[in-house]
């Protein structure tokens, strides 16, 4: 289990580091992360390196019995290398350029700027490709924060490349970007750009490709990085910093390019709700490298200092964080940061060391925790305990937002609908892509797909066939992969499997200023009453039974939720956006059909159960004591223990014979 944080030695002067190191054994520190921010310092000019500070820093920590995740440094080039090589700058739709003073403000596509950061990885992995204090690199950082899509000059140049490689030729473009209309038509990859500024909608199509490009580029930079780190001979494993689902980067695809998946995690302390982002981020986390831990790589130990206004964390919720991370599989939980800035315009986000000292109860809390996950036993990476998965699709996110649809569509706010009602019912799940083995799971939530592939098609008919239970929702199997309809109308490919046939999307206008009856549409069956939003289909139950109808409204008397028995599994249908208390209705009747019983029974909504393999954890995020009825042997005291009683933020972890 490792503990630490990002260290960043250079903001501060070197007598400093040895009260650091001395801190960081008392705080139970086992690794920092160094050199994020370093470029500047490691690189002064264009042709001086230093590393001597480096050298010392790593020894210090290595004499200190702390490890070290090596960064590369390439996340925020040094102004010599902006004003030296301007076009490596990115810029925004219009071609400004965004300039150097901040962080994070390179073109990924820029050869300029991946020819300095191959340099500079060059030179830091031949140094410290042996070194023992080093045992994980820490690629770049937070690859497309801030900066979600580029639209300089590299950018175009490296888009018609790449859509070369894609296509082969300027007609399957044509093709499949639809450029008969509007004359879009391109007689040459040199006539295309990067969809900048322009009077009307862009071509969905070509926004789409444009969200792959953004998502290769920011890869290709990645493993350019790894490949210099392997070339110099070093063996430790290699990461970069994930951010939960983060849209501009496709995870799912980029995981098997990683060794280890890291995550950054910022749950706003203010809102009682947000520990589900903390559950969510971390089985998305577990899910992107099933069998191998994870590590949450940032965390705050208190406030941040990048929202209008930022709440300190309440006694205790540091603790119940870090433990909800660990129970969804993390192996190691670090912080932003060791020690707060003095300067810059971090100074106000909080530290492991807070700049208030130790007399603070940050660094109390640090220090607990820090034994707490000492006394953890070692622990299985996943055993594979949850039979529900939910589907997220990148290509799917990016397309479903296109513009000119029939209603906007928040697609991650959707799927954390379906997960947050899981989640609620205490029901363990795995957060998949549509074309992985599904065949472990009961139940597969999958809202939402409007761009579905043959392949995801395919796979989801082989699940219900071989005894699956899937839950379909409305607006799927819209598109194909380049955005366009399918020929044969809506849902082509699922009409079989569902039993239904989509009329039409039945847009219900989202705002409040709407006409009564136009903004909810009332559904009603059995055990089920809720308003759905968004979206009232008109579908035609062919081969399937209606469980709920549309009541009142222009939909009225028409089926909102239906089902059929396929193969040995079962086949749902829901035609619209349900609110919370539906999404729980549902997928209590789903659940209940497939026989998927919740981690513990009879938990309140603000505690939560998780398994991984033996360890049960049980936290309290709620305001109101609460009792659980569990046994087993406390794993950090040894003690039997029968039912807990849990304090706000107060958790029990607890090993069973699971
Ligand atoms: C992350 C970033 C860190 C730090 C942190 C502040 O996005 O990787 O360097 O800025 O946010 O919360």
């Amino acid at each position: 289990m490792h503990y630490g944080a990002d260290y960043n030695p250079e903001q501060w002067p070197e007598e400093v580091w040895p009260e650091d190191v001395a801190r960081m054994q008392e705080a139970g520190v086992t690794m920092v992360s160094l050199g994020i921010f370093s470029w500047a310092r490691i690189q002064p000019s264009e042709h001086e390196f230093d590393f001597a500070w480096l050298d010392r820093i790593i020894g210090l920590l290595h004499e200190g019995g702390i490890a070290v995740d090596l960064a590369t440094a390439t996340a925020s080039p040094p102004p010599w290398a902006t004003v030296a090589y301007p076009e490596m700058l990115a810029a925004d739709e219009n071609g400004t350029p965004y300039w150097h003073g901040s962080r994070q403000h390179y073109a990924p596509s820029s050869p300029a700027y991946r020819g300095l950061a191959a340099a500079l990885v060059t030179k830091i992995a031949e140094r410290y490709a042996a070194h023992p204090a080093v045992v994980l690199w820490h690629v770049n950082n937070e690859y497309g924060c801030h900066l979600n899509i580029d639209y300089s000059d590299a950018a175009r140049d490296a888009f018609r490349r790449w859509l070369q490689r894609r296509y082969d030729t300027i007609d399957a473009v044509n093709k499949a970007w639809g450029t008969m209309f509007w004359s879009q038509r391109y007689s040459s990859f040199a006539e295309v750009f990067p969809p900048r500024h322009a009077p009307y909608s862009h071509n969905p199509g070509q926004l789409l490709d444009y969200r792959r490009f953004t998502s290769d580029m920011l890869l290709e930079c990645y493993r350019v990085e790894r490949d210099i780190i392997r070339a110099a001979g070093a063996g430790q494993p290699i990461t970069t910093n994930f951010m939960g689902a983060f849209k501009p980067v496709n995870y799912a695809q980029w995981a098997g390019e990683l060794d280890v998946i890291s995550d950054d995690l910022y749950p706003d302390p203010n809102d009682p709700e947000s520990f589900r982002e903390g559950a969510f981020h971390g089985d998305l986390m577990r899910s992107l490298k099933p069998g191998t831990p994870w590590l949450l790589m940032e965390q705050a130990s208190n406030a941040v200092n990048w929202r209008p206004t930022n709440a300190p964390k309440a006694p205790g919720q540091l603790a119940a964080q870090s433990v909800q991370a660990v129970a969804r599989g993390a192996d190691g939980i670090l912080f932003f940061q060791w020690r707060q800035s003095r300067a810059g315009s971090e100074k106000f986000h909080s530290g492991m060391l807070p700049h208030a000292g130790t007399a603070t109860r940050t660094w109390q809390e640090v220090v607990a925790l820090g034994r707490e996950l000492d006394a953890l036993p070692d622990l299985p990476a996943d055993d594979g305990s949850a039979r529900v998965a939910i589907l997220l699709d990148w290509e799917n996110w990016w397309a479903i937002e296109n513009p000119d649809h029939p209603v906007p569509l928040d697609y991650l706010s959707l799927v954390r609908g379906w997960y947050d009602a899981a989640h609620r019912l205490h029901v363990q799940v795995d957060l998949l892509p549509p074309t992985a083995d599904l065949a472990p799971y009961d139940v597969v939530l999958a809202p939402h797909l409007y761009l579905l592939t043959a392949q995801a098609a395919a796979t989801l008919r082989s699940f219900v066939e071989a005894g699956g239970h899937l839950l379909v929702t409305a607006f799927t199997d819209v598109v194909d992969e380049h955005d366009r309809f399918r020929p044969g109308g809506f849902g082509t490919q699922l009409r079989d499997l569902l039993g239904v046939v989509i009329e039409d999307f039945g847009a219900l206008v989202p705002t409040e200023s709407t006409a009564p009856g136009q903004q909810y549409a009332q559904v009603a069956g059995e055990g089920i009453a809720f308003a759905g939003s968004l979206l009232a289909e008109e579908v035609h139950a062919v081969d399937a039974e209606v469980l709920a109808r549309f009541e009142g409204g222009r939909g009225d008397g028409r089926p909102a939720f239906t089902t059929a028995a396929r193969g040995a599994g079962r086949a749902y249908y829901l035609a619209t956006v349900p609110d919370q208390a539906g999404a729980e209705q549902l997928l209590r009747q789903v659940l209940a059909g497939a026989g998927v019983d919740p981690v513990l029974p009879g938990l309140p909504p603000m505690v939560e159960a998780i398994r991984r393999g033996r360890l049960l954890t049980v936290i309290n995020h709620g305001a109101d004591e609460a009792r659980v009825v569990v046994r087993g042997r406390d794993a950090l005291g040894g003690g039997e223990v029968d039912g807990v009683t849990l304090q706000p933020f107060d958790y029990a972890l607890v090993l069973t014979d699971h």
